[in-house]
């Protein structure tokens, strides 16, 4: 392949072309033999042969080449062919007679050069599946004999230009999945023989031109969803009658759905789901013969459904989920004889379901309307169903009697309506597919039966909210599979069964508000994966076992009202991921052990019992509110609510246990490869040695990231656990004294004795002659800022739940910091670089208290701190970095996450003095929104309304009048319950 490294090479072989063949066909060969030498990677491609080829004269014999008779080349298809490079050498001038250009799936990258315009004859172009980005050039418009174009899948920018209208050959136009901005070109309505259009996923936006309405000679297919486009559905749509599929879904469409659309006579399928359209459904709509699946959810129509629908003989799929419709369901449904998916949930219906509904259908949710009266007779031999949702309506009847047995039955929820009976054992044991049964807040009567153990694929099983009676069946102990278990607010008896440590799937077990007794089972503490336990409420007694220290992701502990005694067991200050803390209303004595100071608790309430001495050292206990310590015979401690201890008491001590981890070798020492890195609730050292070696030596092929203060690289130790290494550039810093760098390593100490569950963990720290390097918690995902910049599948995954879930976790993570530590810490560096994602996307701030860690001189650090464009504007003129330069620095991230991007100008527009400033804001939410993502649902919208309200205060150029961190969580979490609590009615 040496020819190719040469270009001397190329141009001699040019050369020779262009003396023995006759000049058109040399001309193509010695035009397609360039852009060959400008691709990269050419030796590797399908084209590598072409020099050889070129050798016995015409380009005829190239690969991908065809020619006509007369020896013109009318043919490229280089698909997937491994092309890298770009187009900007194309011979487009020496290629007149080309008919088909297919250049698919390679990656081309650039521009498409306005030379294209030169192919005069082409019929058939694909770009498809490359990186091509800038505009389309409007010289595309004329290929007066073009039929189909595809660039799909491209980075394609800016408008598609009015000259595509002349494209007066075309029959299809697929322009899917690039970055399109601006309206559709009106002039696509010249296009008469336009057969499929294909614009979706881009970012159009404005209104649909009514033109496209006059293509109704030949339009089958358009695809125009996934877009922002906004106004009406215009009316001349009505005129499309070949149109088989309309999709038009996820814009920003308003105004009602036309009537005209019951003229579309070929409508296979229709979606126009997750738009703003209002008005009623026209009742026309049952006009569509041929229709397959509609699709109207998440929209605003009113009215009833039309009697119509039941026309509708070929529909399989409906979905009319939330909206805001009204009245009874039609009993033409059940005319619907092939309909699969049945979704009406999230609207306003009231009445019976029809009584003889079910036909085939499989997917049926109906939840969260009025429906009242008993479910249809039909159901007890409904044999399709695999998911039904009937929860949060007023349905009454037996639930053992009025369903039948479902084998292909998944998911069944009959939560919240007025459904009363036993729990039949043979019904649901003959769902052997069951994995969610819901019956939770129903007027259940009797035992639970022991053969519901016989369900291996059952992962919930919530009966909550009941009024069950009898002990909890040893042979639920067989639900191997369950991961949550909710038999709250019953009248079982009787104690916790042993056998229940076989459940190790188990994240959520909540056996509250019953008359449970005997002693809480140790084997408890072999539920590992427990998030979630709540045994409060009932008679337990006896001690808390101490197993239940092992239930280390434990967020949630509720022991509350029975009749523990005994001292607190110290395992439980292992709980280390632990928030909630509920031990309230026992008889528990003894001190409270200190270890609890060393977990990021956000509530406790250790009310009523008998505990005394003093409460361990942390602000969670030491600012507990009255009601949270009272009825206690002697705690102290100095906190607002309690006396401070006596004199013999030493007060709160600094936890040895710490100190022993920590930097046992000053640096400098000789034996590094000893040195211990470890900080403290790491089960193993770390040793310098295995750092070094995880990272063969910090070789860049181990680099996950570059800051400021140095290199970040992920090791993996011999013991399975991955770590991130930052590796500090360091300047040489023999001339430092010994007690700065004892002043150092007291503030590394500090910093690793931070633990939240929303902060990155600083393992430890080493630093000896060759390397200075900080040893930190390992994250999946990387920085926010890496998520949000993703491609729009990337970014979609990001849903809003999971954003609102970042911006909360970032606030608690802050005020910890500020309000928490021993010694409050400013993070000084707030981006959204410096907030990395687990793997269930919860933040993590990272880099806390590094800035000034790592300034050389401490005095002088305030010039280091901060990212333009995080930075709070004081900073401008004062050195004096406080925690209020973090809370406007968190005013900036939060609307970043709320945006996808970093909101710029935004910010000056925003800021806010005033509560009636901030909500004016708020006004403005829709313009804020990410456009990668579907609009929210009023629940999560409400959340995030409050979000930016929030960021509009903390935002302020006055610091003063930016709320504390602390104020900040607070306002967030009331946002939070507010929602939760309306999501319950
Ligand atoms: C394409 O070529 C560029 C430049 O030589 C190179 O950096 C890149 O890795 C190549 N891409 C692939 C996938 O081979
Ligand atoms: C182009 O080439 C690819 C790969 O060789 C082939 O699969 C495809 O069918 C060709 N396209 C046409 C239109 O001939």
């Amino acid at each position: 392949m040496a020819e190719w490294q040469s270009s001397a090479a190329v141009s001699l072989l040019l050369l020779l072309l262009s003396a023995f063949i006759p000049p058109a066909a040399s001309e193509a060969a010695g035009g397609l033999l360039r852009w060959a030498s400008t691709l990269h990677n050419l030796p590797q491609s399908n084209i590598s042969t072409w020099p050889r080829a070129a050798a016995n004269g015409s380009p005829c014999n190239f690969v991908g080449v065809s020619c006509s008779a007369a020896g013109d080349v009318v043919r490229l298809n280089l698909t997937n062919s491994g092309l890298n490079g770009t187009l900007q050498a194309f011979p487009f001038s020496s290629l007149p007679n080309l008919t088909h250009l297919e250049l698919s799936v390679n990656l081309l990258t650039g521009s498409i050069p306005p030379e294209i315009g030169l192919l005069a004859n082409l019929v058939d172009l694909d770009f498809s599946l490359n990186q091509l980005s800038g505009r389309i050039p409007p010289e595309i418009g004329r290929l007066a004999n073009l039929q189909v174009l595809h660039i799909v899948e491209n980075r394609l920018t800016g408008a598609i230009p009015d000259e595509i209208g002349r494209l007066e050959s075309i029959t299809e136009l697929a322009l899917y999945e690039n970055r399109l901005t601006g309206p559709i070109p009106s002039s696509i309505g010249n296009l008469t023989k336009l057969a499929r259009l294909y614009l979706y996923s881009n970012e159009l936006s404005g209104p649909i031109p009514p033109e496209i309405g006059h293509l109704s000679t030949a339009l089958t297919e358009l695809f125009i969803d996934t877009n922002q486009l906004s106004g009406p559905i215009p009316a001349s749509f009505g005129n499309l009658t070949k149109l088989t599929t309309f999709f038009i879904f996820d814009n920003n469409l308003s105004g009602a759905i036309p009537d005209e659309i019951g003229n579309l006579e070929s409508l296979q399928y229709l979606s126009l789901h997750t738009n703003n359209l209002s008005g009623p459904i026209p009742p026309g709509i049952g006009n569509l013969d041929s229709l397959a699946d509609l699709e109207l959810s998440d929209n605003r129509l009113t009215g009833t459904v039309p009697a119509s629908i039941g026309n509708l003989q070929n529909l399989e799929i409906l979905f009319l989920r939330v909206n805001n419709l009204s009245g009874s369901i039609p009993d033409s449904i059940t005319n619907l004889t092939k309909l699969t998916v049945l979704q009406l949930d999230t609207n306003n219906f009231t009445g019976d379901l029809p009584d003889t509904l079910c036909g085939g259908i499989q997917n049926l949710t109906v939840h969260s309307n009025n429906f009242s009266g008993s479910v249809p007779t039909s159901f007890k031999n409904c044999t399709t169903f695999i998911r039904v949702r009937l929860e949060d309506n007023q349905f009454t009847g037996n639930i053992s009697e009025d369903f039948g047995i479902y084998p292909n039955l998944q998911y069944l929820d009959l939560s919240r309506n007025n459904f009363h009976g036993e729990v039949s054992p043979s019904k649901w044991v003959s769902c052997p597919n069951l994995a969610t049964l819901r019956i939770s807040g129903n007027r259940v009567t009797g035992e639970i039966p022991g053969p519901i153990g016989n369900h291996p694929k059952l992962q919930a099983l919530d009966l909550s909210s009941n009024q069950l009676v009898g002990q909890i069946p040893l042979e639920l102990a067989n639900l191997t599979s369950l991961v949550k278990l909710q038999l709250s607010g019953n009248q079982l008896s009787g104690p916790i069964p042993l056998e229940i440590r076989s459940l190790t799937k188990l994240d959520s077990l909540q056996l509250a508000s019953n008359r449970l007794n005997e002693s809480i089972p140790g084997s408890l503490g072999e539920l590992t994966q427990l998030n979630d336990l709540n045994l409060s409420n009932n008679q337990f007694g006896d001690r808390i076992p101490e197993q239940l220290g092992r239930l280390v992701h434990l967020s949630t502990l509720d022991l509350s009202r029975n009749s523990l005694t005994g001292a607190i067991p110290s395992q439980l200050t292992s709980l280390s991921s632990l928030e909630f803390l509920n031990l309230s209303r026992n008889s528990l004595s003894g001190s409270i052990p200190n270890g609890f100071a060393q977990i990021p608790l956000h509530t406790v309430d250790i009310s009523h019992n008998r505990l005394q001495g003093p409460l361990p050292t942390s602000p969670e206990f030491r600012n507990a509110s009255m009601e949270e310590l009272e009825g206690n015979d002697g705690l102290c401690g100095g906190s607002n609510v309690v006396q401070p201890c006596n004199a013999t008491d030493n007060g709160p001590t600094k936890n040895r246990n710490l100190r022993r981890f920590l930097f046992r070798n000053p640096r400098g020492q000789q034996d590094h490869e000893q040195q211990v890195l470890l900080a403290p609730g790491f089960d193993t050292k770390i040793m310098y040695s295995d750092i070094v070696t995880a990272t063969d030596r910090f070789d860049p092929a181990h680099c996950i990231g570059r800051g400021g203060y140095g290199t970040v690289y992920r090791a993996t130790l011999p013991s399975g656990i991955i770590v991130a290494v930052k590796k500090l550039n360091c300047s040489d810093d023999s001339s430092e004294d010994d007690e700065s760098h004892k002043e150092f390593l007291r503030e590394v100490e500090a910093l690793t004795e931070i633990r939240h569950r929303n902060i990155v963990k600083l393992y430890g720290f080493c630093s000896q002659s060759n390397h200075s390097f900080l040893v930190y918690e390992y994250l999946d995902r990387g920085s926010l800022a890496s998520v949000l910049s993703q491609d729009n599948s990337g970014a979609r995954e990001l849903d809003w739940g999971k954003r609102l879930n970042i911006v909360r976790g970032v606030a608690h993570a802050l005020s910890y910091l500020h309000h928490d530590c021993a010694i409050p810490i400013v993070h000084r560096d707030v981006t959204s670089n410096n907030v990395l994602l687990d793997r269930d996307y919860e933040a993590k701030v990272a880099d806390f208290g590094t800035a000034k860690l790592l300034s050389s001189d401490s005095s002088n650090w305030t010039t280091q701190a901060g990212t333009r464009g995080y930075i709070a504007p004081e900073l401008a003129y004062t050195m004096r970095v406080t925690e209020k330069c973090d809370v406007y620095s968190f005013g900036v991230v939060a609307l970043e996450v709320i945006r996808g991007s970093h909101p710029g100008e935004l910010v000056l527009s925003l800021a806010s003095s005033t509560e009636e400033e901030a909500a004016a804001a708020v006004v403005s939410l829709d313009d804020l929104l990410d456009r990668r993502l579907a609009r929210p649902v009023p629940g999560f919208r409400q959340e995030l309304e409050n979000v930016v309200r929030i960021a509009a205060l903390c935002l302020n150029v006055d610091p003063q009048f930016r709320p504390e961190m602390r104020l900040v969580c607070e306002m967030l979490s009331k946002g939070h319950k507010r929602k939760v609590t309306r999501g319950r009615q």
